[in-house]
């Protein structure tokens, strides 16, 4: 018996010397075994100190943020990255034709008073989340100012980007990091600017209000693009900020050959394009909007293709769809979602290489405030790694284990 021990006592450190063990079984919902080896008081900020090469964030939304409780105390225990979910759009950072409003500073504020390492800027030309009076430009007649409507929509957009990213990199700001740089890191400066097939969003298509099309490229032209990430390198540069990581960001790298092929071409291209000698985009935003039958081996193929850019990758959005099965959710495919959490970490991490990684972040916090969870106001989805009370699903110990434990040949 006492040898028995001994030889557990050996095992034990061995192990522990090796590598830090899963902690799959601080789930109470999980069985306890006997090689629980560590608890992680839940004080600990788990996820951020989970790989120091990985930087974890989350999509975080300006309502929910303020108030005390599980929702504010995950983001701040949890995530060294902030994106903010919606406030940071055309729409809520220029409501009105001219009139700026950055009054809102809850995110800034907890990235600068809880110690966290950034914030991610999302999003500044998007064919979403647009106020109404730049929808009005499209057809209203055109002031003398300007021949065209390119030269009136490279206007609007020009002056959006120089003020937004003059805002967050304005050196009287506060909000700086310990090294006293703005601790608005990067930008998703162009989003989403194809479609599943690898072309061009274009034509205006309105589905439940939302236009599929693009009211830039149908008025500038493709080169639309290339200008806005000129205009927000120029921007930051003339600020003084030579740091700023620009990024272009779009989803279903891994369902759709044409349109990864499409993103790599266009990404390639603009590396090409230089500013003061820099090129104009320094990453990729891959949102990771997937499901639990998503494919590992298009997920791997997707990240292999887009680190062969040389760019820095961001898996920007990530979120695991339950396929909206119906309550109350099965076994089934809550073991489908936290597997794929651990698988997606970990295909990460072993398919961009550490200098290229910008991080993963999730889209939204927990199932409470993911977009995909209500219909009508009734649960259809549970994406996130927190149910909709905060509370941690599977899905979150598999997630840590993902970013942590040692990655399997398998993948
Ligand atoms: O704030 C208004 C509220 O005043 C109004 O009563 C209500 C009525 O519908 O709408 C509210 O605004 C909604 C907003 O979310 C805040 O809830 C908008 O209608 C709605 O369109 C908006 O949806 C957001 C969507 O982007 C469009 O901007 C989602 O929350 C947000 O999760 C989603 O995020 C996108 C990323 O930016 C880009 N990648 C895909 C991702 C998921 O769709």
């Amino acid at each position: 018996m006492r040898n028995q021990f001994i030889v557990a006592l050996f095992l034990g450190v061995v192990y522990m010397g090796c590598t830090k063990p899963s902690i799959k079984n601080e789930n109470p919902s999980e069985p306890l075994t006997g090689n629980r080896l560590v608890a992680l008081a839940d004080t600990e900020k788990i996820l951020q100190n989970a790989n120091p090469n990985v930087m974890v964030g989350a999509a975080v939304n300006i309502n929910l943020l303020p108030q005390t409780g599980a929702y504010r105390d995950l983001v701040i225990k949890h995530y060294n990255s902030l994106t903010a979910e919606n406030a940071m759009k055309m729409t809520a950072l220029q409501p009105q034709e001219g009139t700026f409003n950055f009054s809102d500073h809850t995110i800034e504020d907890v990235a600068l008073n809880y110690g966290l390492k950034r914030i991610h800027g999302h999003t500044l030309v998007w064919h979403n989340g647009l106020p109404n009076w730049i929808k009005n430009w499209e057809t209203a007649a055109l002031p003398p100012a300007f021949p065209t409507r390119a030269a009136k929509f490279d206007s609007i957009m020009s002056r959006h980007i120089r003020t937004v990213i003059a805002n967050y990199d304005n050196p009287a700001s506060i909000y700086k990091d310990a090294a006293g740089k703005p601790l608005m890191k990067s930008w998703d400066v162009v989003n989403e600017a194809l479609d599943d097939n690898g072309d061009y969003r274009s034509t205006q298509n309105i589905v439940n209000g939302v236009d599929k099309g693009s009211i830039w490229y149908r008025t500038i032209g493709k080169l639309y693009i290339e200008k806005a990430f000129t205009y927000a390198r120029m921007a930051a540069e003339a600020q003084g900020d030579t740091g700023i990581k620009l990024f272009y960001n779009d989803y279903g790298h891994d369902y759709s050959a044409k349109k990864l092929d499409s993103i790599y071409k266009m990404v390639m291209a603009l590396k090409q394009i230089t500013v003061n000698g820099k090129p104009i985009i320094d990453g990729i935003g891959m949102q990771f909007h997937i499901n639990i039958n998503s494919s590992n081996t298009n997920i791997k193929n997707a990240l292999i293709k887009m680190a062969s850019t040389g760019l820095l990758i961001h898996m920007s959005e990530l979120d695991i769809s339950l396929n909206k099965p119906g309550l109350p959710f099965s076994s089934t495919v809550l073991n489908l979602q936290k597997q794929k959490f651990e698988d997606v970490a970990m295909l990460y991490r072993k398919y961009v290489v550490a200098a290229q990684r910008w991080g993963i972040t999730t889209w939204d916090v927990g199932d409470n405030d993911s977009w995909l969870t209500y219909s009508n106001g009734v649960q259809v989805d549970g994406a996130t790694v927190y149910d909709i009370n905060y509370v941690k699903k599977p899905a979150f110990y598999f997630l840590y284990d993902g970013l942590y434990l040692a990655i399997p040949a398998s993948l």
